[in-house]
């Protein structure tokens, strides 16, 4: 197992929320190796104390539970260098001393900083094996820019060292789909065109861009949320059935799915999708403020957007992709809608009223799995079967089993399992169809539509939002 982590962005958002609590855990249960060390980098000019000093309270808030013991602990495994990104021989200094052990090198920065980053990395010998280098998203911010960070990077460590995170990848539900699809006989029968009529993912949040401006203006939820987490959610639901667990058999069939995205044209843009951006509204009775990008930044807050898979398996199958900032609620779920039966038997309701078989996975905050059914309600007045909707409904006990996404995704980087990691291919596949979107919405100058905080989007979102959400007549959307 590896046992040294080399952080850069150690002061930001990132590390100081998740990642340091995440080690705090990991290194509670005895899960990380006895002599794990950390050397924790940013700009600002800290020495190890003030370091400590500013991470401290940030480890108690985020795990309160967790004893002074564990938290020194902690600290005393984690010494602090400022370090200027832009500059590869105060990066290779930082890092020279750690050569002998077995690092592993972790980029939470801006990924216009990676290069330089890594040429730092190389120079200081912390590239080459048995280093390794674990990348945050977004790798780029479309096909050309991503391609020029694979290659540079390609070009000082090999594939099979270099972890690139997408974390809804970490995230015990995110995993519990493939368990779901390919642990049982039941889904994988129906599994396909012939009995699937439409697919919606949702990622809903009801934050909003709050403090980070300068990524989000030049970024927007395409880019944020459906280039990475969106299209992963998407080939964990249209992937082929792997051969194995083993990481590059997973990869491959994803990057299958991805490529076989259909790219998006202008003609259909319109019809295809929609973008949008709060303005001000209200959430669980708070005013929100509108949100303000730059003049001149294109950033949308909300997305819909259908993909269309051009495979066997799914043929004529609408996936309907949808993100958003300011919603009324956070959730994460994704809703499989089955054909309706082929021939009803039924006086009542009429076929035109029965509702067609639905299962939905909520992911987030809570794990959930419905199935919609019709079942018979005797109807002894009216002297015969009358079939109602009747919801299965199973939660997942989630609580101590489930580690925060990182907790995983740590622990597979050092102990070297690739399987919830992105590979190069991915990445470049996922930027093609995006880059098709972002070309469609500027050739057909699609407008931005706005929202109001607190709401389900735009009015066009209809279209793309779960069925299940939008019958419960939960969703009101536009102005
Ligand atoms: C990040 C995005 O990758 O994921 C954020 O950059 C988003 O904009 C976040 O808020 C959502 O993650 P989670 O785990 O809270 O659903």
């Amino acid at each position: 197992m590896h046992d040294t982590l080399l952080l850069f962005g150690a002061t930001g958002d990132l590390a100081q929320r998740y990642l340091f609590p995440s080690l705090l855990r990991l290194l509670g249960d005895g899960l990380l190796p006895e002599d794990f060390r950390v050397r924790a980098m940013a700009l600002s000019p800290h020495d190890t104390e003030k370091f400590h000093d500013i991470l401290r309270p940030r480890l108690e808030q985020a795990l309160p539970q967790a004893s002074r013991d564990d938290v020194n602990n902690l600290l005393d495994r984690i010494d602090y260098r400022s370090v200027d990104l832009r500059n590869p021989e105060s990066i290779a200094e930082a890092v020279r001393e750690f050569n002998d052990r077995r690092c592993v090198s972790y980029l939470s920065i801006p990924p216009g900083l990676y290069i330089s980053t890594c040429q730092g990395l190389a120079l200081g010998g912390a590239l080459s094996a048995p280093h390794r280098l674990m990348l945050e998203k977004p790798i780029g911010s479309d096909s050309a820019s991503a391609e020029e960070i694979l290659q540079s990077i390609g070009a000082l460590i090999d594939e099979d060292r270099v972890f690139r995170i997408d974390h809804y990848l970490g995230k015990a539900a995110v995993q519990n789909l493939m368990a779901l699809r390919f642990g049982n006989t039941l889904l994988e029968a129906v599994w396909n065109r012939n009995y699937i009529e439409s697919v919606h993912i949702l990622v809903a949040e009801s934050d909003g861009v709050d403090g980070r401006d300068s990524y989000y203006s030049r970024s927007g939820a395409m880019r944020d949320m459906v280039q990475s987490h969106i299209l992963q959610l998407l080939c964990l639901v249209a992937m082929e059935p792997p051969a194995s667990l083993e990481a590059d058999r997973i990869r491959d069939e994803k990057v299958k799915v991805l490529r076989a995205l259909r790219p998006l044209d202008a003609a259909h843009a319109a019809r295809d999708s929609v973008r949008g951006r709060y303005v001000a509204g209200t959430i669980d009775g708070q005013p929100a403020q509108a949100y303000q990008p730059p003049e001149g930044s294109e950033a949308e807050t909300f997305v819909g957007v259908t993909a269309r898979i051009d495979n066997w398996r799914w043929a004529g199958v609408p996936f309907h992709l949808v993100t958003g900032k300011r919603l009324p609620e956070r959730t994460t779920r994704i809703e499989v809608n089955l054909k309706p039966v082929t021939h009803w038997l039924f006086e009542r309701p009429d076929r035109h009223a029965a509702q067609p078989n639905r299962l939905t996975f909520q992911l987030q905050p809570q794990e959930n799995i419905q199935l919609g059914l019709m079942s018979s309600l005797a109807g002894p007045e009216w002297g015969a079967l009358e079939l109602q909707p009747l919801e299965l409904e199973l939660s997942v006990p989630t609580g101590l089993h489930r580690r925060i996404a990182y907790e995983r995704l740590f622990l597979d980087a050092f102990n070297g399992n690739h399987a919830l990691f992105v590979r190069d291919d991915e990445v470049r596949a996922a930027w093609a169809w995006i880059d098709s979107v972002s070309d469609a919405w500027k050739a057909a100058d699609l407008p931005m539509q706005p929202y109001p905080a607190g709401s389900w989007g735009p009015q066009q979102s209809h279209e793309f939002l779960p069925e299940a959400l939008v019958a419960e007549n939960r969703v009101e959307t536009g102005l």
